[in-house]
């Protein structure tokens, strides 16, 4: 019952995007064999389940899409591998899903199925991390987070924590464990520390990828502690790598914490999704967190309700996000001219948030 105006949606959209001459759908697509009538068929690929952060997120998709909700989820795991992402979007396209939701696991190599997928009129609605394509037309729309402007946020909180206790730009001695490499979200943070490094003189020791990962956190954090014996900031690009790294810096017997004049590793970190992370930060073993929000069915069903209204949502959707600290040193940052504040951590907020 929804094909009339998911064809209205269609041809709006690529009057936008000047395509012509496309097949029409509604004639030449097959129903798709699982397909309840009058239900939405959504195929999701997610790239894996490597955090607690992508655990929430897979959660907000099975919780919004249900079949009492009117749709038909079909799930594919990534695993990682985008070689596994592109045969589940092939499989979407022959099973002649309405919407393809994608959760790339890197940025680039999308191109030709995407084209695919262009070519059987399905709209491909891109989530949490960004493709980069030759094309813009080759999505109908991402919604996510600003993960640059995360990493700004980190550094410019660590910049002035540091400067509250008198401590230089080259006293500190950073390692940053990485989340997949070729990813938009380590791309992002990765260059907003690198380019704070380099605008006031930080001394970074190392760049080594953990994975997303706890284990490959602790991992690389022990290695790194070995390697570089003067290591008093980790920047760590999710909580889970900084659960291991915290269990690294205690076996080494090293103590995190905010006091850089008393010898502590400083811990930074993203996401602020998983409880213990989240009670790491409160007590002060985790200096902040910037959160990245993982809660994007609601986000994705909003995307969906407005093609199903034959109209065209933003092209790009950007999360607004919060920064967590419970030390009262940095009560806002301030990042090409625009101020976020600091929130400062307590129970209180902790119990008030959504997960
Ligand atoms: O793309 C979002 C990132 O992916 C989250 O920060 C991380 O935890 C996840 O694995």
């Amino acid at each position: 019952m929804k094909k009339n105006y998911k064809f209205l949606a269609m041809i709006l959209a690529l009057a936008l995007a000047g395509g012509c001459g496309k097949t029409d759908k509604t004639e030449t697509k097959a129903e798709p064999a699982a397909e309840t009538a009058g239900s939405v068929t959504v195929g999701f690929s997610q790239l894996g389940a490597e955090s607690d952060w992508r655990n929430a997120n897979t959660e907000s998709m099975r919780e919004t899409f249900t079949a009492a909700a009117g749709y038909n989820l079909v799930f594919e795991d990534g695993q990682q591998k985008q070689s596994k992402q592109i045969t589940a979007i092939r499989s979407f396209i022959q099973q002649n899903v309405d919407y393809i939701v994608l959760a790339p696991v890197t940025q680039d190599g999308w191109d030709s199925v995407l084209m695919e997928a262009r070519d059987a009129d399905i709209p491909v609605i891109i989530v949490d991390r960004m493709v980069d394509v030759s094309v813009p037309d080759l999505f109908t729309c991402w919604v996510g987070s600003d993960f640059y402007l995360e990493g700004q946020k980190a550094c410019e909180w660590l910049y002035r924590h540091a400067a509250t206790q008198g401590v230089r730009g080259h006293d500190l001695h950073i390692v940053d464990i990485q989340g997949t490499l070729g990813s938009s979200a380590q791309i992002g943070r990765t260059r907003g520390l690198e380019e704070y490094c380099k605008r006031y003189g930080w001394d970074l020791r190392g760049e080594t990828s953990g994975d997303f990962t706890q284990a490959k956190g602790r991992e690389v954090m022990a290695q790194m502690l070995v390697t570089y014996n003067n290591v008093n900031v980790v920047y760590c690009e999710n909580d889970n790598e900084a659960l291991g790294a915290l269990e690294a810096i205690e076996a080494a017997g090293k103590h995190a914490g905010g006091d850089l004049q008393a010898g502590d590793i400083l811990v930074v970190s993203f996401d602020g999704v998983n409880e213990t992370a989240i009670q790491y930060c409160l007590d002060g073993t985790i200096g902040c967190i910037v959160e990245c929000n993982p809660l994007h069915g609601p986000r994705v069903k909003s995307i969906i309700d407005t093609l199903e209204a034959g109209q065209m949502p933003d092209k790009l959707e950007y999360v607004s996000e919060t920064l967590y600290s419970s030390f009262g040193s940095v009560d806002s940052v301030s990042i090409g001219g625009e101020s976020y504040p600091v929130t400062i951590l307590t129970q209180e907020v902790i119990d008030n948030r959504q997960y």
